[in-house]
């Protein structure tokens, strides 16, 4: 049997003449949390409407537990819950009686599963508060036990921390985390970083629609990383090891140059310059981060961007 609960198949989405989502491969196995991560804009929330059969796809196809979005629509949502924004609740109803009144509407779940439920999420104690007294973080999590209300394989969450305190955002962590164990498969959007790093087993990068970069957070910054090399002409420097294979950024410093390469390949910098007659007084090799990773790949970098966005 396949664990696989969410595959997707040459996605796309156009808008217009704006392709928002481009041939998009992924896949969400149980008991993994994947991030799905991209600045405002890359298309992570389209993605997504396409999984939950919000947004039709201009081609390709989504499949939850091997059921397709569009042409088996009734199966494929069964098996999965999401929240894409805070979700909306009755703000004069207590977090029970939301669930309660939701578990009708969606045919199912018993009162001792509602009361589990909040109980999971930490809102026992205030299960019979109005909703509209419930902090951020508590209404994310009453959100997030309105999606496990049926169970599902899939779990979806876009954008989970938006708003919340440091202490609700770890609230919310360690409840994802918990999902993850449950054998649930939870697909996780966000533009936050730190949020990916922290609670994400594997991550796809995703930047104008397209996937690219994929792996564990180790994967992705496998090899990626600048050396720092100290020499007297930096220009003529320059030069000499952009006509290296696989060499494509170098940027003069002041006291030398920088050089976006796998930190390994010291040494071998090294020897092209001194073949140049280049003789380097230091090199210094840096490993990336996972945001170094991404700020390169998606051309984030730089003053301008400084100061983030609001999350469309
Ligand atoms: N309904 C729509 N009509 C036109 N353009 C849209 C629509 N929805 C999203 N877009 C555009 O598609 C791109 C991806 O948006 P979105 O999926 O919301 O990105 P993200 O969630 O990663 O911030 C953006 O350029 C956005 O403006
Ligand atoms: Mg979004």
């Amino acid at each position: 049997m396949s664990d696989v609960v969410l595959r997707t198949r040459g996605l796309v989405k156009r808008f217009g003449t704006l392709t928002a989502v481009d041939q998009l491969d992924i896949e969400v196995h149980r008991g993994e949390v994947v991030g799905l991560l991209g600045p405002n804009g890359a298309g992570k929330s389209t993605t997504i409407g396409m999984i939950l059969g919000l947004v039709r796809p201009t081609a390709g196809a989504a499949e939850v537990m091997g059921r397709d979005v569009w042409r088996d629509r009734e199966n494929a949502l069964a098996n999965s819950g999401a929240i894409v924004e805070t979700p909306a609740f009755y703000p004069y109803l207590s977090g029970r009686d939301n669930l309660t009144a939701l578990a009708l509407i969606r045919g199912g779940a018993s009162r001792a599963r509602v009361d589990l439920l909040l109980e999971r999420v930490g809102l026992s104690a205030r299960a019979k508060s109005k909703y509209r007294t419930y902090s951020l973080g508590m209404k994310q999590r009453l959100g997030i036990a309105s999606t496990l209300l049926s169970d599902p394989p899939l779990v979806i969450l876009d954008e989970p921390a938006n708003g919340l305190d440091p202490a609700g955002q770890r609230e919310i962590r360690e409840l994802v985390r918990e999902l993850a164990k449950e054998e649930h498969g939870v697909l996780l959007a966000s533009h936050l970083l730190y949020e990916v790093e922290q609670i994400c087993d594997r991550v796809l990068v995703i930047n104008k629609g397209k996937l690219i970069a994929s792996g564990t957070i180790a994967e992705v910054t496998a090899g990626a990383g600048t050396i720092d090399i100290a020499v007297g002409d930096p220009a003529r420097a320059g030069a000499t090891l952009r006509a290296l294979p696989g060499i494509t950024n170098v940027q003069e410093t002041e006291a030398g140059v920088k050089v976006t390469a796998e930190p390994a390949r010291g040494a071998d910098l090294n020897r092209a310059l001194a073949a140049a007659g280049i003789y380097a007084s230091a090199i210094v090799p840096h490993k990336s981060s996972l945001e170094d990773v991404f700020l390169e790949i998606t051309d984030e970098g730089g003053p301008s961007t400084s100061g983030a966005p609001a999350p469309s």
